[in-house]
């Protein structure tokens, strides 16, 4: 498959100014990997180069792979409880204020981020104050907010969908795909009267074992929707060893319970034929749909078998997440890991994030990173930001 850069040709070739954003941000990643990590006395604030706003954990849908709304999902038991937390427009705001002269790209996501009440409001100060902002989104409430989505001039937005109607609404939930489908169309449409080159639209597609025979013929149907990039996250996967290990090792270097890695042990990889798959793959690879298509992680077709079936064995390794980018939660927790949201660096409720990103729970956390086998914890092995931003290890 293409690499992650080739992103970068269409992006510039559709939107030299949007390209040139997240250049910036691509390029304190690759300092981040450079740069000598032992130097905790570095200002971290400089180098944040992404920075993820989980604005809600409340979610409309229940993807039964989601890590937390699926058959093991942590927030199955108190999304209600945990929604009441949710942080106000004028906290996110005092926040954007002191990261948008850094010039950093933005994640939105959740739970579903069209449920956070001011999601509208807080994107527009977002982009009248510079910064590129992308929403991931499950896509069902886009349609009937299109109109305002162009007009406000989000970067992009990233929409899950994982097959055609029949195993996409087994794995999402009824009537998904349809509205998911309306409101590309939505998009398309508005983008066409406004003459709009924003937001740019890419699909995301986590690879598991109900969907991966058809993803060649969903890249063929997806042509239509005039997309700019497809995405096939092979997905976060674990196992009980996996669990075990992480749970002991956080416990004993930074004195953290967890308990997000195992809603990622759901068995949705067993069974993948990784020799199918890597025909796929290749398949898709070696045809034009007038739009890239990546997967992340980036792998070499041999090792798509390992992929699934050796969950054990590394692909990614020296992950360098907690030297250029953070997450804040929708409860204003901050923390590097965004699919694991255990260990907890401080809260900008009552902090900088200055304060945060340079604080000593920060610095114990990349000081253990760096000292352990790999430069990585046992249970970032399929760690979705590890597969993105982690190094490539030599044959995968
Ligand atoms: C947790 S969702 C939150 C945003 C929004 N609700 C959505 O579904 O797009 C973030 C992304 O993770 C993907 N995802 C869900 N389960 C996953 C898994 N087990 N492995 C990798 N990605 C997963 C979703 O499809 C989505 O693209
Ligand atoms: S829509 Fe997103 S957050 Fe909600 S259950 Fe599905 S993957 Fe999880």
């Amino acid at each position: 498959m293409k690499g992650n850069n080739a992103v970068i040709p269409a992006l510039l070739s559709k939107n030299i100014k949007l390209a040139a954003k997240v250049a910036v941000s691509l390029s304190k990643f690759a300092k981040a990997q450079i740069f000598p990590k032992k130097n905790f006395g570095y200002n971290h604030f400089k180098n944040l180069g992404l920075v993820y706003f989980k604005l809600t954990g409340a979610c409309n849908l229940r993807c039964v792979m989601c890590g937390q709304y699926g058959d093991k999902g942590v927030m199955n038991d108190c999304a209600a409880e945990e929604n009441k937390k949710i942080l106000p427009l004028e906290t996110w705001k005092k926040f954007i204020d002191e990261i948008a002269p850094l010039k950093l790209t933005t994640y939105i996501w959740g739970g579903e981020p069209f449920l956070y009440p001011d999601l509208f409001p807080l994107c527009r100060y977002m982009v009248e104050k510079g910064l590129v902002v992308s929403v991931n989104t499950n896509g069902t409430l886009m349609e009937k907010h299109a109109e305002q989505i162009v007009r406000d001039k989000w970067a992009s937005i990233f929409v899950s969908l994982d097959a055609f109607k029949d195993v996409n609404d087994e794995l999402r939930g009824k009537g998904v795909y349809d509205k998911v489908i309306a409101g590309l169309k939505a998009i398309d449409r508005e983008k066409k009267k406004q003459k709009a080159k924003y937001p740019m639209l890419a699909l995301v597609t986590v690879v598991t074992n109900k969907n991966y025979l058809d993803l060649e013929n969903l890249a063929e149907a997806s042509k239509e929707y005039n997309i700019d990039l497809h995405i096939y996250n092979l997905g976060t996967y674990t196992n009980d060893n996996i669990v075990a290990t992480q749970k002991r090792f956080m416990k004993e270097k930074l004195d953290t319970d967890i308990d997000c890695l195992e809603a990622y042990n759901t068995g949705y990889n067993k069974g993948i034929d990784g020799q199918k798959l890597h025909g796929i793959l290749q398949n898709i690879q070696n045809k034009n749909f007038g739009h890239p298509i990546i997967t992340v992680p980036t792998l070499n077709p041999e090792k798509t078998h390992t992929y699934y079936a050796e969950l054990e064995t590394p692909v990614r390794n020296h992950c360098v997440v907690p030297w250029c980018q953070a997450n804040v939660n929708y409860n204003g927790d901050v923390h590097f890991c965004a699919d694991y949201p255990d260990y907890i660096i401080g809260n900008i409720k009552n902090q900088s994030i200055k304060e945060i990103v340079n604080g000593d729970r920060a610095n114990l956390f990349r000081k253990t990173i760096n000292e352990s086998e790999g430069g990585m914890f046992p249970g970032c092995l399929r760690c979705y930001q590890n597969m993105l931003f982690g190094k490539k290890i030599k044959g995968y």
